[in-house]
């Protein structure tokens, strides 16, 4: 197999391709956004997102490889997301690596989006070892991992109703932040106070490592509701002064980063890990960053973030996801189909 991989992510709203020489040096990281396109409704919308894929996917292919300085017939092989996600962004990504794998004769992978996210840590550090605990947390997914080994994923607890990332998104909007509300809300947050409003902590009982952020979203709802806000059929709320706003979102992100904090620990110290990873969009936020560190560090624990371009979906991380897999053998074949809800184990 030649030493280059192209890698090639559309799960969600963003058009990714990548080459990676030897499976982990970053040749190129292209990364097409669909952000101004979704942000109008607050949300991704699905057939929109498949749409622009259709348009992104061979120029964002191209200039991946243009930017690594490579050619079609260098690529030793070709890895693809083949799931989770939303079907017809999926099936964009696979046709697009079939049909360039068919035609350039080499082999392809399919990788699970999951396992991507949690493979980025090993573009920047190679040298980990296991057994440790991964939280993915994105804008589709809060689950939570102990991996003994490689390719092993037991899943340790999961969101029952909303992502964390979706937290975020819906309760920018509801505060008229714009979308993605990660971002927004962490620099909104960055003037208020933590502690002004006291947002409900959502623990499960009975040693369950799940989460549930639906209510923290309905307890904003509430606040404001309580305030004699009317919320717009948008779904935003006009009018609201800047400092409430700031307080919301600082009061919001505190409580949302505690909980995730609090079961990440929990779950390392059950499975007596001293590594944790984290992954995923969410894993941009700073505050997390920081407490998590700050939990760690009392438990002797290591905790690792990758750097934010690759905690946001990239192809980087499905290229040397679907390299480690190659070089066991596996391979996909043009029957490969995209799966909505492919599991990770
Ligand atoms: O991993 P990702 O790019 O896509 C999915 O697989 O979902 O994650 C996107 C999510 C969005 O919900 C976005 O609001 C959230 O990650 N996000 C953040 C931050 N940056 C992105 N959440 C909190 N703080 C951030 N700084
Ligand atoms: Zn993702």
């Amino acid at each position: 197999m030649s030493e280059f991989i192209l890698g090639i992510e559309t799960s969600c709203d963003e058009t990714a391709a990548a080459v990676l020489e030897k499976g982990c040096i970053i040749r190129s990281n292209v990364v097409a956004s669909q952000v101004t396109l979704h942000a109008p409704y607050g949300g991704i919308v699905p057939e929109l997102a498949s749409r622009r894929h259709l348009e992104n996917v061979l120029p964002v292919v191209i200039q991946a490889l243009r930017q690594a300085e490579v050619q079609l017939p260098d690529l030793g092989a070709i890895s693809v997301t083949a799931g989770p996600g939303l079907v017809g962004s999926l099936l964009v990504g696979t046709s697009m690596a079939k049909s360039l794998a068919y035609a350039l004769g080499i082999p392809l992978v399919a990788v699970n989006h999951l396992e991507g996210h949690i493979r980025a840590i090993f573009l920047e550090h190679p040298e980990l070892t296991y057994p440790y605990v991964a939280l993915v947390v994105s804008g589709g997914h809060t689950h939570l991992y102990y991996v003994p080994e490689e390719y092993i994923y037991r899943l340790l607890g999961r969101t029952r109703d909303d992502a964390a990332g979706e937290a975020f998104d819906k309760v920018a909007k509801l505060l008229g932040l714009g979308y993605p509300g990660g971002p927004a809300i962490e620099r909104a947050g960055a003037g208020g106070n933590p502690k002004a409003i006291a947002f409900p902590r959502s623990y499960s009982g009975n040693g369950s490592l799940d989460f549930s952020f639906s209510g923290l979203k309905t307890a904003v709802l509430y606040y404001l509701e309580g305030l004699g806000y009317k919320i717009q059929r948008s779904g935003e709320t006009k009018f609201l002064p800047p400092e409430l706003v700031a307080d919301i979102a600082a009061s919001f992100q505190q409580a949302i980063v505690e909980v995730l904090t609090r079961n990440v620990i929990k779950a390392a110290k059950a499975k007596k890990a001293r590594l944790v990873i984290l992954a995923g969009g969410v894993a941009c936020n700073q505050l997390l960053r920081q407490h998590l560190r700050k939990g760690a560090e009392e438990e002797g624990l290591e905790v690792l973030f990758p750097s934010p371009s690759l905690c946001t979906d990239n192809a980087a991380m499905v290229a040397a996801a679907g390299y480690r897999r190659l070089l066991r053998g596996e391979r996909a074949g043009l029957d490969l189909n995209a799966s909505a809800n492919l599991p990770l184990c």
